[in-house]
């Protein structure tokens, strides 16, 4: 990886209101590369908000991983397509190749003239999901073969990167070439304040070791926004990405 560290930072604004969106977003703006809005947010404050922050420099991961009909997922990814300025988009693997396929044409579809296309990505196996809870909803199997396998899929098809625990990003870079993005959720820092609070990550693994098992993006989301300090959080993380590189 040869860009600064901070670039391989998305921060998630896991938050209810654009206010307090906005108010992070202008906290961290210049020791973190990316911002992601999800579900929470977008739910609550709409595209305006993604809209404001890309109007003012930021850079956005739309993470609304969509999971639907192809035709459905097609209009969905046309539309965030649409926003420019918007990074990164994802959709879940496990809607299958057709949905897939859909995603993949709707991702160029979208974009306006002369503009960048936004990466799409693919989620193989929520990091939330362990072997157990991957059976209960019939997905046997060790939770890496099935994230490999999805991950071939999504780069069979032309998706163009996965989002996957670090406990997979090494048989995820080998199976899948060096151009593949890998996007790591569920990073914890050795010293951070959530591990004592609500914890619902299972596949879990601090930012060295998402460096070191080759994830070009770290999304991080309680570590840095539940901090007392979130600006000091990002900026230890960063720190920490710096010399694992
Ligand atoms: O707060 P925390 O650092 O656990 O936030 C992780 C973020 O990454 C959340 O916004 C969550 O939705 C997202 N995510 C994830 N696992 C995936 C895909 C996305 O945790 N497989």
């Amino acid at each position: 990886m040869n860009s600064r560290a901070k670039d391989n930072l998305i921060v998630a604004l896991d938050v209810d209101s654009a206010i307090r969106a906005l108010d992070l977003f202008a906290e961290l703006r210049d020791v973190a590369g990316m911002f992601k809005i999800g579900s929470q947010l977008f739910t609550a404050a709409g595209p305006d908000v993604v809209r404001q922050i890309i109007s003012q420099g930021g850079r956005i991961f739309l993470d609304l991983k969509f999971h639907d009909i192809p035709n459905t997922v097609a209009g969905a990814v046309l539309s965030s397509a649409a926003m420019t300025g918007v990074q990164l988009v994802n959709v879940h693997a496990l809607g299958g190749k057709a949905m897939l396929e859909a995603a993949v044409q709707a991702i160029s579809a979208g974009v306006p003239m002369g503009a960048d296309r936004p990466r799409l990505l693919a989620v193989t196996i929520l990091t939330s999901m362990d072997q157990k809870t991957m059976k209960e909803v019939g997905i046997n199997g060790a939770p890496k073969l099935r994230v490999v396998k999805l991950a071939q899929l999504a780069k069979k098809v032309g998706v163009d990167g996965v989002v996957a625990s670090v406990q997979e990003g090494r048989a995820i870079r080998k199976a899948c070439g060096r151009e593949f993005l890998i996007v790591t959720p569920g990073v914890r820092p050795k010293d951070s304040e959530v591990e004592s609070k609500s914890e619902d990550q299972s596949r879990k693994a601090t930012p060295t070791e998402a460096i070191r098992a080759g994830a070009d993006f770290l999304v991080v989301g309680r570590p840095i926004i539940a901090a007392a300090d979130p600006r000091a959080a990002a900026q230890a993380i960063v720190e920490e990405i710096a010399v694992a590189k």
